[in-house]
Formats: structure tokens, sequence, C-alpha cells
């Protein structure tokens, strides 16, 4: 896994976005995962100034959401497709039927999550995931089998509370569907977006401690082109020399 270290957030989110605009202009029909959460809004603010400004454009791209909460109402503007709605997706021009969603309220949960893994088809060009302070990617919690596919899942207790920040209310969910770590670990490309000092613990265990299902960000270490995109706070704990923060190092998978 590549690790790059920038020393501040704005370093961190230019970065991000440059590197996003080069693969949409190389592969303009770029196959997306994206997750919602805290962790990309300021690149997402980014990306979709770039589009208007006709940097880049996602005409062609298809996005499929990384995950959905269950047990909301329809319209609970914490939803992951709401949230992926309002702060990207309408606004860089995705056309509505490259954009998949997945659906809690759906009769049959089986049905539907099998038919999200045949849209995904041969499988994602680019994945882009946030890290929980347990190190699940999307719901896939610790202990989540590496072939796991899309399916439905119970969320961990730190994962509800955590939650708490999307929502305006204390109905939390518990359980979610998400796009398995099959899908995730096989991606052509995955970037693990970390900051602030939240995050600089997991960090840590991502990059020194055993890789393993225990902690499923860590699998990402034997993933042949994946990037982990630290500030300063969440790289706090594994920053090279001091002096040096904007760095390029890689972490083998032992
Ligand atoms: P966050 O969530 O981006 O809101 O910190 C990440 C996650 O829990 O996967």
């Amino acid at each position: 896994m590549n690790v790059l270290h920038f020393d501040s957030e704005m370093a961190w989110t230019h970065a991000i976005c440059s590197l996003w605009r080069d693969r949409l202009h190389l592969k303009p029909d770029l196959t997306m995962c994206l997750p919602s959460g805290a962790t990309p809004v300021d690149v997402y603010g980014e990306m979709s100034r770039s589009a208007r400004q006709g940097l880049v454009s996602f005409k062609r791209a298809t996005v499929f959401a990384l995950d959905e909460f269950g047990g909301l109402a329809p319209d609970d503007p914490g939803r992951t497709s709401h949230t992926l709605r309002r702060q990207l997706i309408d606004i860089v021009g995705v056309s509505p039927d490259a954009f998949h969603v997945l659906d809690p309220d759906h009769p049959d949960l089986s049905a539907h999550c099998a038919e999200y893994e045949t849209a995904i088809g041969s499988g994602f060009d680019l994945v882009v995931l946030g890290i929980g302070l347990n190190g699940h990617l999307g719901m896939n919690e610790p202990g989540s089998p590496i072939d796991s596919p899309t399916r439905r899942v119970d969320l961990h207790e730190s994962t509800i509370q955590s939650s708490a920040r999307y929502f305006t209310h204390q109905n939390l969910p518990r359980w979610g569907l998400t796009v398995g770590l099959k899908a995730l670990l096989g991606a052509g490309e995955v970037w693990l977006l970390a900051k602030g000092s939240a995050k600089a613990e997991i960090v840590r265990e991502i990059l020194k401690r055993e890789v393993g299902t225990a902690n499923p960000a860590s699998l990402l270490r034997r993933h042949p082109n994946a990037w982990l995109f630290l500030d300063a706070a969440a790289g706090a704990l594994v920053s090279g020399q001091a002096g040096l923060p904007a760095a390029i190092t890689r972490s083998a998978a032992p």
C-alpha cells in the first residue's frame, strides 16, 4: 500500500482531487464505488467545483454507492444515497441511470444485493473509502470474510454511535447494506482516505499491526494498487521523519 502524507487538509484535498481528475481524463467511463461520511465532504466539494468549471466531466462515469443505512425513513437526509446525491452526484452530472444505490426497503434484500453484485459486473476501476474507527470498510465490520459479497449486515456498536454525526435524530441505524470486501479488494485501484486526529490510532493499527480480517482496512496492504491518503493529524502516529510530512512511503504486506 502506498502511503501519502500531507501537511495540511487543503493539500490533502487538492492532491486527491487532482488525481481524481486525472483518472477521469484518462478513462471518462470510469466505474467508481464512493462513500458518504464526513471524510470525503471537502473532496466532493472540490470535485463539484471542478465539474462546474469544466475541468472534469462525470457524464460518462458510473458510480455505485458503497453502502446504505437500514431502518430509516426513505427521505432521511442522512441516508448514503441522499448524501452522495447532494454532495456530488447531482452537481457533477452523473447520468441518473449510471448512479447505482442500495435500497434497504426492498422487499427481497438477498435478491436486491445479488442484482447489485451483477450490476458491479467485472468490477470497479476506482474505489474511494473512508476508514471506520474500528477499521471497517463501508459496512464491512471486523471479521467480515474477504470474499464477502454485497449483503445485509449488522453494524457494530461503535459504528452505530459514530453514525450519530450524520443524523439530526436519535433513531440511529443498527444495520445496513454494503458492497462486500470481495468487490472492494478486487478493484483496480483503491483510495483509503483518512483525515483528522480521531483516525490516527486506527491508521497506526492498519500500518503496523498484522494484516487480517480483524481490521478490514489492513487487508488493503496486500492490494497491488492501494493508496492511503493521510493529512498531518491522521498520520501523526506513523509519520516518518519530522519535518518531512509530505512524503510517499510504502507499506508492504508481511
Ligand atoms: P467518516 O466515516 O468519514 O464519517 O469518518 C468513515 C467510516 O466510518 O467508514
